[in-house]
């Protein structure tokens, strides 16, 4: 299992943006935890890739189809804004949850809506950098369950076991 993981922008920053809001682990440090975590579940994380870019975002994205199985997004301020972001990922089709550090409901209410969200799996917000691996753990989840629905046709959709 392949999944995709993306940092929009001013990830790049963390671990000096803001600790207050987003604590002190860096990009490298968390990228590392998401690493040894999808080595634990055994699935390859077939790139942690950032950008400040909308346009560098989407093109990730359209890549991402025929590559990955699902994504763990972080799309920061373009979450509220970006119907270009949106669209690429109705484009390739893959699921994907949606993570946040912090938790966008008991901010500034323009944080409150997500473009992204109705089309996520699911999503985690409010943890600090354990959102990314909860939601690396939900997508994982999410498609294992796809995989046995597959496998075992007459089975209620969504029951593993
Ligand atoms: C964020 C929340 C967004 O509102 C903000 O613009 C970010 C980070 C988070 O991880 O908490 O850049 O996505």
């Amino acid at each position: 299992m392949k999944i995709l993981i993306v940092h929009g922008p001013n990830l790049n920053l963390l671990g000096t943006r803001e600790p207050g809001v987003y604590g002190k682990e860096t990009l490298a440090g968390l990228n590392e935890k998401l690493l040894d975590r999808a080595r634990e579940l055994g699935v390859e994380i077939v790139e942690a890739f950032q950008s400040n870019g909308e346009g560098d975002l989407v093109e990730r994205i359209h890549r991402a189809r025929g590559e990955a199985d699902g994504i763990v997004i972080n799309a920061g301020a373009y979450t509220h804004t970006s119907i270009a972001l949106r669209d690429a990922l109705l484009a390739v089709s893959l699921p994907f949850v949606e993570v946040h550090l912090s938790n966008i409901y008991a901010r500034e209410s323009f944080r409150h809506h997500s473009v992204l969200s109705d089309l996520a799996v699911g999503i985690v917000s409010g943890f600090g950098p354990d959102s990314y691996l909860f939601g690396l753990e939900g997508i994982v989840k999410w498609l294992g369950k796809k995989q046995m629905d597959r496998v075992t046709p007459g089975r209620p959709a969504g029951q593993a076991t």
